[in-house]
């Protein structure tokens, strides 16, 4: 069930796998004057496919040839679990807890050559937990266990969390639904990503139209992120 939702994996010759491809490349070229390694991935506000687009790329970079870790930072609403298949634990918090060595909650995929590092267990303040120093260090380790790391993160115009990433990771890749990016939400996004003076490596216009049901989804004020998913979704993994 889950494999069945990527698409650059169940069907490799579809036109969106074309556009995860052509993204990656495009993020290779950007990387010869100042190498691209590390990329975070937002966007501004809920739902407009930013774990989608993570784990899609993700998967276009293993079968690229390149090793790839794929770490699950969003830490309010995780999915790359589901999307890539793997357990919840031990994961991401877990390692900034302290409570398990980096190389225990690195999980294998069916994709050859990806690993995902999931969310762990859900702290009560994710950004607070992203901001310390150790997120730093755990980076600078995945770093030397794979050619590149892509990180799913919260939207950016509605917690500060993927903005507290800014200084340890090469670049962001924006991730906006397209039509649905509300006029203020994509302000504040622009807001926080200026504030923190971050790399924005590209933007990746998400047609949404295949999913009716998106409408209904409400984008919550800020900090209500996590409990709207939430309540949406079930509390189970
Ligand atoms: N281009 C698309 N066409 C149709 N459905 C899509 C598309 N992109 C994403 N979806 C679907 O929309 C939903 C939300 O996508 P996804 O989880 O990737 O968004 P997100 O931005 O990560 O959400 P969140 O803010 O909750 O983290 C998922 O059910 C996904 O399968
Ligand atoms: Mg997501």
């Amino acid at each position: 069930m889950a494999k069945g939702k990527i698409v650059s994996y169940t069907n490799p010759t579809a036109p969106a796998s074309e556009a995860f491809r052509a993204l990656r490349t495009n993020l290779q070229f950007l990387g010869l004057s100042d190498p691209v390694a590390i990329v975070a991935v937002t966007g501004a506000g809920a739902r407009e496919g930013k774990s989608t687009t993570a784990s899609n790329l993700a998967i276009s970079i293993a079968q690229a040839g390149k090793t790839c870790i794929l770490v699950d930072a969003d830490l309010r609403c995780p999915v790359i679990h589901r999307l890539l298949a793997t357990g919840t634990q031990p994961g991401l918090s877990d390692v900034l807890l302290g409570q398990t060595a980096p190389e225990l909650a690195l999980h294998n995929t069916w994709v050859p050559g990806l690993r995902v590092m999931p969310s762990g267990q859900l702290p009560p303040s994710p950004s607070d937990l992203l901001l310390s120093p150790k997120m730093g260090e755990l980076l600078a380790d995945l770093r030397s266990r794979a050619d590149m790391i892509v990180i799913d993160t919260p939207p950016i115009g509605l917690v500060s969390d993927a903005a507290t990433l800014a200084r340890i990771v090469d670049g962001y890749l924006l991730v906006l639904g397209a039509g649905h990016t509300t006029r203020d939400l994509a302000r504040r996004a622009k807001q926080a990503l200026e504030t923190v003076h971050a790399r924005v490596l590209g933007v990746v216009l998400n047609n949404m139209s295949g999913q009716p049901e998106y409408r209904r989804y409400g984008y919550g004020g800020y900090g209500t992120y996590g409990k709207d998913n939430e309540r949406r979704r079930g509390h189970g993994h």
